[in-house]
């Protein structure tokens, strides 16, 4: 392929990646917007591998590193459940900070293309810098999927004077990054290189361990702009576009995505990176983690719930977490289905951090098939709770905290949260009182107008149905 093709191959490929991120923000055009994504990314390996670049005798080693990851990666899609993704997700982006790291290194010992001047010094600039964000982007995505799949504890690490030690890494850093482009050859300007590559990877894992669990979603988001960034240096290391074009794109939509999550949390992204935040939970729930009790709650039956749904009029479902756990969308569908047949109208408030990843109740509850136009978001829906004649909370805990605007000491104070306990009544359905990922006691339980209906979401659900045939 000629290398005006590949360019060619490249602005189409980019064009898609573009359209693929536009459809993304949508569930009705997600599906559309994944194809485009796919294409683009076809379109990318075939002209990359096809192009000028590549000489017939790496071939083979393309195919057979193809082959290889591609396996990897259909067996990991394959076999994860959803609720696993964000770890997957961390998993993934500390490949791309170690491809960049290798990257780096290969292109610094590479001597086939003779740099000079001020040329010479952009290239090693890049070079510094693209093995400075995947360093920090791979240790810190390693911890960071450690910490999600509970394999580390999610307790903040919080060193004295943190954020001295930060600095002076920062400084150092500086000082080896003058060094290395002052080198006179490779040699001399690998020990810097290897100093300061040592220092980015201790701050990644620094990073990360002063992050609490409650502020996860918004490291596995911030990791993700990283590794955007950091496949954008790669591409300015290897002089290839398309890389710097996706990379952005990546970068900055992560950068997007953190800033919303912040917003959601009402966390500042400084303070996030500062860490120290949500001492309490950590990796997945808490198996029995129980929360302190504070009064009495009132249990109810599945029958009771469906004859208290089958009296109301406004209805309005919260689905977290557990939903997930319980693979119950199915079930709410039908539920939905039959209250909305007869005459109730029944709506869902979703949180933007519902669940454990972004957008994840939006994907199952369009995958059972509940129509997207009674899916609102939080914003839409806070304000017509006290119109709302029962609030079903399915699974969900930390997102209808009614601490988070009560009490300024809880360490999700501030958060927004769906008001359901303004409703006239609020049903929760969970299988204990343990508490959710943040790791904090909920109130809304021992309100008096509140009723637990105890168990597996999906069993209990399907009972509530059955009830409500009969
Ligand atoms: P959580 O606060 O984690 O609460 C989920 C609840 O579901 C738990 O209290 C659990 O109680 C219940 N549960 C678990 N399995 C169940 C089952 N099979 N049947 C019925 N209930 C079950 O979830 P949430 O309200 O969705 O809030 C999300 C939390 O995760 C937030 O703190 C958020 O910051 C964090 N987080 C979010 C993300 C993103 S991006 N969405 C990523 C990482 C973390 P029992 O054990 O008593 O059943």
């Amino acid at each position: 392929m000629s290398s005006s093709l590949a360019t060619v191959a490249y602005i189409g490929a980019i064009i898609l990646f573009i359209l693929s991120l536009g459809g993304l923000s949508n569930p009705e055009t997600a599906r559309r917007g994944n194809l485009f994504g796919i294409a683009g990314m076809a379109i990318a390996v075939i002209a990359t591998v096809l192009g000028p670049r590549v000489t017939a005798a790496g071939i083979p080693w393309i195919v057979g590193a193809l082959v290889v990851g591609g396996s990897v990666g259909l067996y990991a899609a394959k076999k994860v459940q959803m609720t696993q993704m964000p770890e997957l997700v961390a998993l993934m982006h500390s490949l791309v900070g170690l491809a960049a790291c290798l990257v780096g290194f290969a292109s610094y010992v590479d001597t086939s293309v003779q740099y000079t001047g001020a040329e010479k010094t952009i290239h090693e600039v890049e070079i510094y810098l693209g093995i400075l964000i995947g360093a920090v982007t791979f240790s810190g995505s390693v911890i960071a999927f450690g910490k999600l799949s509970g394999k580390i504890g999610g307790k903040p690490l919080l060193l004295p004077a943190r954020h001295w030690l930060n600095l002076a890494g920062l400084l150092v850093v500086i000082w080896f990054g003058g060094q290395f482009v002052a080198a006179q050859d490779v040699q001399a300007g690998m020990l810097p290189l290897l100093v300061m590559t040592v220092i980015a990877l201790l701050f990644g894992i620094h990073m990360v361990m002063a992050i609490g669990g409650a502020d996860m979603p918004v490291v596995v988001s911030m990791l993700n702009s990283y590794s955007g960034w950091a496949a954008a240096a790669t591409g300015f290391m290897l002089s290839n576009d398309l890389l710097i074009v996706t990379g952005a794109l990546v970068g900055s939509s992560g950068a997007i995505l953190s800033y919303i999550m912040c917003r959601a949390m009402n966390r500042n992204f400084i303070s996030v990176i500062a860490g120290g935040f949500g001492t309490g939970g950590g990796a997945p729930t808490p198996a029995g983690g129980a929360a302190q009790p504070a009064g009495e709650v009132v249990p109810v039956s599945a029958v009771e719930t469906a004859e208290m749904l089958r009296e109301a009029k406004n209805v309005i479902i919260v689905p977290g977490y557990g939903m997930a756990v319980a693979q119950a969308q199915h079930t709410v569908f039908e539920i939905t289905k039959l209250l909305r047949e007869k005459g109730v109208n029944v709506r869902f408030g979703i949180h933007p951090v519902a669940g454990r990843m972004p957008g994840h109740m939006n994907v199952l509850l369009a995958e059972a098939k509940v129509p997207y136009d009674i899916v609102l978001e939080m914003d839409e829906i806070n304000e017509d709770f006290p119109d709302a004649d029962v609030s079903m909370v399915i699974g969900a805990n930390d997102i209808v905290n009614p601490a988070a605007q009560d009490d300024p000491t809880s360490p999700i104070a501030g958060m927004p949260v769906l008001e359901v306990w303004k409703a006239k009544t609020s049903i929760v359905m969970k299988r204990s009182m343990a508490s959710g990922y943040a790791g904090v006691d909920n109130p809304l339980f021992y309100k008096d107008n509140n009723r637990m209906l105890f168990g597996d979401a999906k069993k209990m659900l399907d009972e509530v149905l059955v009830a409500l045939k009969a």
